[in-house]
C-alpha cells in the first residue's frame, strides 16, 4: 500500500506537465488561427500542407493535414491529436508558412484606379513566351475548333507534348457544371488521364470511357470547416492540395480552371501552398467585372491584388503564352463599361521550371 503513493503522486506530476504541455500548445494553435494580417477579408489559408515525401506513405500525409486543420479551428478536444504534430522526415519543411501574397507597389505615386486598370490590362493582354503550337484537335485528329480558346502549349521545348505521347499526362479541370467539356474530352482522347472537378453532377464519381473521370468536388481556397464537414454541409469542398495528397498525385500537367470568379482566391491559394509547383501549365478563365469572392478593397486595391497575384506567377516562372479576350461577354471591368475591357479573359501559363 504505502508503494501506491510516489507512484500516484509521480502520475499526476506527469498528469500536470502534460497539461501544461497542451496548453501551451493550444495557445500557440489559436494565435495562429487569429491572425489576420494583411487583406481583413482573407481567411487565414492552413499552414503549409505536410506534403508527403515522394516515398512517403499517403495516409500518414493526409492524417498530419486532418491533424493540423484541426487545430486551427477546434479548441476542444483536438488536443491529443491536434498538438505539434511531429516532423515528418526529410519533405519540404523549415518552409515558413506565408498567410498573404506580396503586394507590388502601386502603378502610380497616388493610387489610382486608372493607372492600377491599365497595368494590368496590360499585363493580361501580353505573351511573355510564345508558343507554337496550341492546338490540341491537331492531336486527335478532330478537326472541328473547341468553343472556347483553351489553349496548352505543345511545343518540343515543354514536356506536355512528350508526357502526351507517352500516355503519362494528367489534365485537373475545375467547372461549375453547365459548360461545355470538348476540350476536357479531346485530352483524354490523346491520352491524358482526366479529372473534371464539378459538384453538379448526380454521383459522387463517373467515369467515362477510359481516361475521364468525373468528381463531384468542388476546389476551394481553404479546406471546410470541421464543424460544417461534421453536419455534412459542403464537405465536397477541398483544397486542390487535399485532392492531390488524397488521390496521391504529384503532377498536375494541366490545371484548367473556369469557376466563375472563385480563381483569384484559389490561385492565391496555390501560390501560398507551393501547389503551383506541381503543375505544368495554367489555363484559368480570368473574371473581371466584380472582385470575386472574398476578394475585398477599394477598386484600385482589388485591381492591384489581381496584379499582384499574377506577378507571384511569373516568379515562379510561369510564363503568359496566350491570352485571349473574351468578346462574347459583357464588356465590364469592376462593374463598369470601362478601359475597354471585356468581364472575362482567357489566360495560359506555361511552368518553364517545370519537368
Ligand atoms: C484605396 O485603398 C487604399 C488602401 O486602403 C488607399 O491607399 C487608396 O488611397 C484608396 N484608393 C482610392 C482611389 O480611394
Ligand atoms: C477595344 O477592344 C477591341 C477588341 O480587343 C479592339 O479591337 C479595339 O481596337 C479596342 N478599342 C480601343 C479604342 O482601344
Amino acid at each position: 500500500m504505502p508503494k501506491e503513493r510516489p507512484l500516484r503522486r509521480g502520475a499526476a506530476l506527469r498528469l500536470c506537465l502534460l497539461s501544461a504541455a497542451l496548453f501551451l500548445c493550444l495557445q500557440l494553435g489559436m494565435r495562429r488561427s487569429w491572425c489576420p494580417e494583411g487583406k481583413a477579408a482573407a481567411p487565414a489559408p492552413a499552414p503549409a500542407p505536410e506534403r508527403a515525401a515522394p516515398s512517403a506513405p499517403r495516409p500518414a500525409a493526409a492524417a498530419g493535414r486532418r491533424r493540423v486543420t484541426y487545430v486551427r479551428s477546434s479548441r476542444r478536444g483536438s488536443a491529443e491529436r491536434g498538438c505539434c504534430p511531429p516532423q515528418p522526415p526529410g519533405g519540404r519543411r523549415g518552409k515558413a508558412i506565408r498567410w498573404h501574397i506580396d503586394l507590388q507597389p502601386w502603378a502610380s505615386p497616388t493610387p489610382s484606379l486608372n493607372y492600377e486598370a491599365l497595368r494590368f490590362l496590360k499585363y493580361i493582354s501580353t505573351s511573355q513566351i510564345s508558343c507554337e503550337h496550341m492546338n490540341l484537335n491537331s492531336l486527335t485528329g478532330h478537326p472541328e475548333a473547341t468553343k472556347k480558346p483553351w489553349s496548352v502549349c505543345l511545343d518540343e521545348r515543354f514536356s506536355l507534348i512528350h508526357r502526351i505521347r507517352n500516355k503519362q499526362c494528367r489534365l485537373y479541370s475545375l467547372g461549375l457544371g453547365n459548360d461545355d467539356n470538348q476540350f476536357e474530352v479531346n485530352m483524354a482522347n490523346s491520352g491524358c488521364e482526366v479529372h473534371r472537378f464539378d459538384p453538379s453532377i448526380k454521383s459522387a464519381h463517373i467515369q467515362e470511357g477510359r481516361h475521364l473521370w468525373y468528381h463531384r468536388l468542388s476546389i476551394d481556397w481553404r479546406d471546410p470547416n470541421p464543424a460544417i464537414a461534421a453536419r455534412k454541409l459542403h464537405s465536397n469542398t477541398k483544397k486542390l492540395g487535399t485532392i492531390l495528397n488524397e488521390f496521391g498525385h504529384q503532377k498536375i500537367d494541366v490545371l484548367k480552371a473556369d469557376v466563375e470568379s472563385a480563381e483569384w482566391k484559389i490561385l492565391e491559394n496555390l501560390i501560398l501552398e507551393d501547389v503551383v509547383e506541381q503543375i505544368g501549365q495554367l489555363v484559368f478563365e480570368v473574371h473581371i467585372h466584380w472582385p470575386g469572392f472574398e476578394v475585398s478593397g477599394n477598386d484600385s486595391t482589388v485591381v492591384r491584388y489581381w496584379y499582384s497575384l499574377l506577378r507571384e506567377l511569373e516568379l515562379k516562372d510561369f510564363k503568359l503564352f496566350h491570352t485571349y479576350k473574351d468578346l462574347s461577354k459583357p464588356q465590364m471591368f469592376l462593374k463598369k463599361e470601362a478601359f475597354n475591357a471585356s468581364s472575362c479573359y482567357t489566360l495560359s501559363w506555361v511552368n518553364t521550371r517545370w519537368k
